[in-house]
């Protein structure tokens, strides 16, 4: 940031430069997004984004904030970790985003490490440059090994918003774009076993994508052995298990695979957000020989000039050697013990307010009675320092995603700034006040 020449300050970055943050947000506007811009001016959350470290996000204003949103992960090692950074650095003096029709060095190496950490089965890894990309790849892989069209997901699933991604989600996003195909992709309810035999028994089903624990939904967690029940339903209809584990991955329950913890080897795994160590896109496709098929068939079925980026595999190789040392599962299980003994002590204080907290490892949801709870705590939250996100399918349900290398001293900060937003939140629900600029 620099000083102006009539004493303010001025944001210059060399490649672009603003003269205040109101000149952003109006720039946003008119050439970016409308409607966006505004949505988080109304909610209250004016946030744009300007340095960051470690687990610390500050708005244009200096204003610092916790971030437990982490964008599903992504920031899972903290912003800007100096390991990916000096690696990715590192890296530049080298290589580039590489040649896609080619084999190359650092998308070999990935694969090599990705399968060493994969569970049993996986033996191939393909690459997209995001989750809905990828996702695109495992359900085309599906189709090919099975030779079947229709994929099944839950109600309110969410795996992003790419071609094929966008059908197995939520009529919010696919009607907009004329994109729901209800016939290829049924939605059955999630823990609902019955419905999903009803549907998997017709034998035309090529695949049941899930999450381990459906994020975008508030973090539900899968009754006990359900997971297990739906791998084994489509191992009788033929059908294949994706686990999608773009945001549960990567050491946030505990494990570096959250479906490991329920010992399903899926047939197909995707991992994106974390995996790019938060510094350069990158999403894997990990398949077992049923799936891969088309990997010896034609190589070129699916081609994506920044899939695999070279420098993407190098970030990404930093980023899961880091979830996968010893000291990183000791430090989540301690975070996860630690922040959830905190979060059940708030809310014995309000326990008509605070009334459910939905956790496995770091992975977490915070309920509130009131169909826009989580809305007003994200507002409250922000105002104290923090930043969470409520969840787009469920807004009584705050998504609460801390840091797997949070440190306990900034663990024991998040706690009393979570406790007095949750309380003013309280306040102004009971007041009567309504959440800003919330259209649904
Ligand atoms: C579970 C899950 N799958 C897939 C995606 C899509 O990833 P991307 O936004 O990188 O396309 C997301 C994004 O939020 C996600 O949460």
């Amino acid at each position: 940031m620099d000083e102006q020449s009539d004493g303010g300050q001025r944001f210059d970055y060399g490649a672009f430069s603003f003269a205040s943050k109101d000149e952003v947000l109006a720039k946003s506007k008119e050439f970016w997004n409308p409607d966006k811009t505004q949505f988080w001016v109304d909610s209250g959350v004016p946030l744009v984004i300007d340095r960051r470290e470690e687990y610390f996000i500050y708005d244009m204003s200096g204003k610092r904030l916790i971030d437990v949103h982490l964008n599903g992960g992504t920031y899972n090692l903290g912003h800007r970790n100096p390991e990916v950074v000096q690696a990715v650095t590192l890296a530049m003096q080298h290589f580039d985003i590489g040649n896609h029709h080619f084999p190359s060095l650092a998308r070999t190496a990935l694969a090599e490490a990705l399968v060493a950490s994969a569970p049993p089965g996986i033996s191939k890894v393909v690459y997209g440059s995001g989750g809905g990309e990828a996702i695109d790849i495992a359900l085309k892989t599906a189709r090919h090994a099975t030779g079947r069209r229709r994929i099944v997901s839950i109600v309110k699933a969410y795996h992003g918003h790419t071609g094929l991604a966008v059908g197995t989600g939520d009529d919010r996003f696919s009607k907009l774009f004329l994109s729901d195909r209800p016939d290829e992709f049924p939605h059955v309810p999630f823990n609902d076993l019955t419905a999903m035999e009803e549907v998997l028994a017709g034998r035309d089903v090529a695949a049941v994508i899930m999450e381990t624990i459906p994020a975008t939904y508030g973090f539900p967690l899968p009754e006990p052995g359900y997971l297990e029940a739906v791998k084994a339903l489509c191992e009788r209809y033929g059908s294949l298990y994706i686990a999608d584990e773009v945001q549960t991955g990567l050491m946030r329950t505990g494990e570096l695979w959250a479906i490991t913890k329920h010992g399903i080897d899926p047939d197909i795994l995707v991992t994106g957000k974390g995996i790019s160590g938060g510094m350069y896109p990158i999403a894997c496709v990990l398949v077992n020989d049923r799936a891969a098929g088309w990997l010896d068939e034609d190589g070129f079925g699916h081609i994506s000039t920044f899939g695999g980026a070279e420098l993407g595999c190098i970030a990404a190789l930093k980023a899961l050697e880091i979830c996968s040392r010893p000291e990183t599962r000791s430090m989540v299980h301690y975070i996860s013990d630690f922040v959830g003994q905190g979060l059940r002590r708030i809310q014995t204080e309000y326990p008509d307010w605070f009334v459910g907290i939905r956790q496995n490892g770091v992975v977490m949801g915070l309920e509130f009675a009131h169909p826009q709870g989580a809305k007003h705590v994200m507002r409250q939250l922000y105002e104290n320092g923090v930043w969470a996100i409520f969840s787009t399918l469920d807004p009584r349900v705050l998504q609460f995603k801390p840091g797997i290398l949070l440190k306990p001293e900034l663990a024991e900060e998040l706690l009393d700034r979570v406790e007095v937003g949750i309380g003013r939140a309280y306040r102004e629900v009971r007041g009567g006040a309504r959440p800003r600029g919330v259209a649904a």
